[in-house]
């Protein structure tokens, strides 16, 4: 029987995605000068021949002031159509798309979440986020030393910052049109700046931007609604989102701002979960349950339910059967990412680490003469440095893992062989 994996999707601007695969976005750490170079456009040129339904690219951040890490690309001025800074773009974007597969461009404001060392902005200035609340790693002594080493406090942004802010995302998406990237995806999980407008946690403001759930999507719908009317109608805007847990008193909420985001028009919502202070997107669900540092990544779970988010996805997908739901994390398999269609919880796959280590993942799933039980990449979780055994498991083990994957990117980018890592 054909794999639903390989049936194309088409998105409400009429992009059409040849198959269900999409490659996650991982951040690089290769844009050394935060504009993107031929390092970055070779580690995309192996996913470029990776039979990819879609490939998302690393978060680009919206204000060079402000980065995820030190090497994120990043918009260094207000755009003004300089056709240099398009060329420098569209060199990047022929080489995520050489091979025809459409590249969206992930774009992002990390917020409070910009270390200290990462962004123009100098070590001491503070970072910029909805409302001045601390980044919060736990109350231990050693817990907080840790988040004031790497973090300064953050501002409350004034209603001039969010328009800003605003018009910075709107630059970069008109940007990446003009560059002849297919799209972008709005970063808004992960605990990043939009993520920070949406939550009640990290917006307590009691201007226009917060105060009920409707006011706190504000800020991502004016950056949807400015987008649209700067790019062509057939390029696409989707979102990354947070989940929610079903029994939480945030459900609602976000089922809330999920509908205004449909109405709204986007083309596809990516379904993630996380934040730095609790990163459930790298499979790290709580402090406790992070007692392992060797076990497979979910070795142990079912097929069905190897996918971290699969039950908030069906949720989504109940109540906005026509939306294009992207669910990511946790996908290993065949079997895995099948069920999931099958079952009707996405219309699309999110895969992350298994693409830094096989940038073609995809030709092995796809492929019909390959049994199910070999068209799998089961991952060992990344042991954390000796010297970081005594920090937080949790931010340890993730940070591990990103540093652990990023760095196979670059091999990638390199032409070496990438190696997963070992038990
Ligand atoms: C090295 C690395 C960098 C990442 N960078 C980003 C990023 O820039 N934007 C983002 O939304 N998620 C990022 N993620 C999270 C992935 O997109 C994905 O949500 C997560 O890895 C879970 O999927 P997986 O289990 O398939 O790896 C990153 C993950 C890794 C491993």
């Amino acid at each position: 029987m054909p794999s639903p994996l390989a049936d194309p999707v088409k998105l409400p601007c009429g992009l059409v995605l040849p198959n269900r695969l999409s490659k996650a976005a991982m951040a690089e750490m290769i844009a050394k000068t935060n504009k993107p170079n031929q390092t970055l456009s070779d580690a995309y040129d192996q996913w470029s021949q990776g039979g990819w339904g879609s490939i998302l690219t690393g978060n680009v951040q919206v204000d060079v002031n402000h980065l995820g890490s030190p090497f994120d690309p990043a918009l260094h001025a207000e755009y003004k159509g300089e056709e240099n800074l398009v060329a420098q773009w569209k060199h990047y974007a022929d080489a995520c798309q050489k091979h025809g597969t459409p590249a969206i461009v992930q774009i992002c404001h990390p917020g409070r979440q910009s270390f200290r060392v990462a962004g123009h902005r100098g070590i001491w200035a503070n970072t910029i986020a909805p409302s001045a609340v601390p980044i919060n790693l736990g109350s231990g002594l050693l817990e907080r030393f840790i988040a004031a080493l790497a973090w300064t406090a953050p501002r409350e942004m004034t209603r001039a910052e969010v328009e800003r802010v605003i018009s910075q995302f709107v630059d970069t998406a008109r940007l990446m049109a003009d560059a002849g990237f297919s799209g972008v995806e709005l970063h808004g999980a992960h605990g990043y700046l939009i993520d920070q407008f949406l939550s009640g946690k990290t917006n307590l403001r009691t201007d226009e931007y917060g105060g009920t759930p409707e006011k706190r999507a504000r800020f991502v719908l004016e950056i949807l609604s400015q987008t649209r009317k700067v790019v062509p109608t057939t390029f696409c805007i989707g979102i990354k989102l947070n989940s929610a847990d079903h029994s939480s008193d945030t459900f609602e909420e976000t089922m809330t701002q999920i509908k205004l985001l449909v109405e709204a028009g986007i083309d596809f919502m990516e379904i993630s979960g996380g934040t730095y202070e609790d990163p459930k997107m790298m499979g790290y669900p709580t402090k406790t349950e992070t007692e392992s540092t060797t076990a497979p990544v979910k070795s142990e779970r079912t097929a069905a339910r190897e996918a971290f988010f699969l039950e908030f996805a069906k949720e989504v997908r109940k109540r906005h059967p026509g939306l294009v739901l992207m669910l990511t994390g946790g996908f290993r398999s065949r079997a895995g990412a099948e069920s999931a269609i099958r079952d009707g919880a996405c219309d699309l796959v999110g895969i992350g680490r298994p693409a830094a280590i096989d940038p073609k993942f995809p030709l092995l799933l796809l492929d019909e003469s390959v049994e199910d039980e070999k068209a799998a990449l089961q991952l060992n979780k990344v042991p954390p440095p000796f010297y970081a055994r005594w920090l937080p498991r949790n931010l340890i083990g993730a940070g591990a893992e990103s540093t652990y994957y990023s760095g196979q990117i670059q091999r990638l980018a390199k032409g070496l062989a990438t190696v997963a890592p070992a038990l």
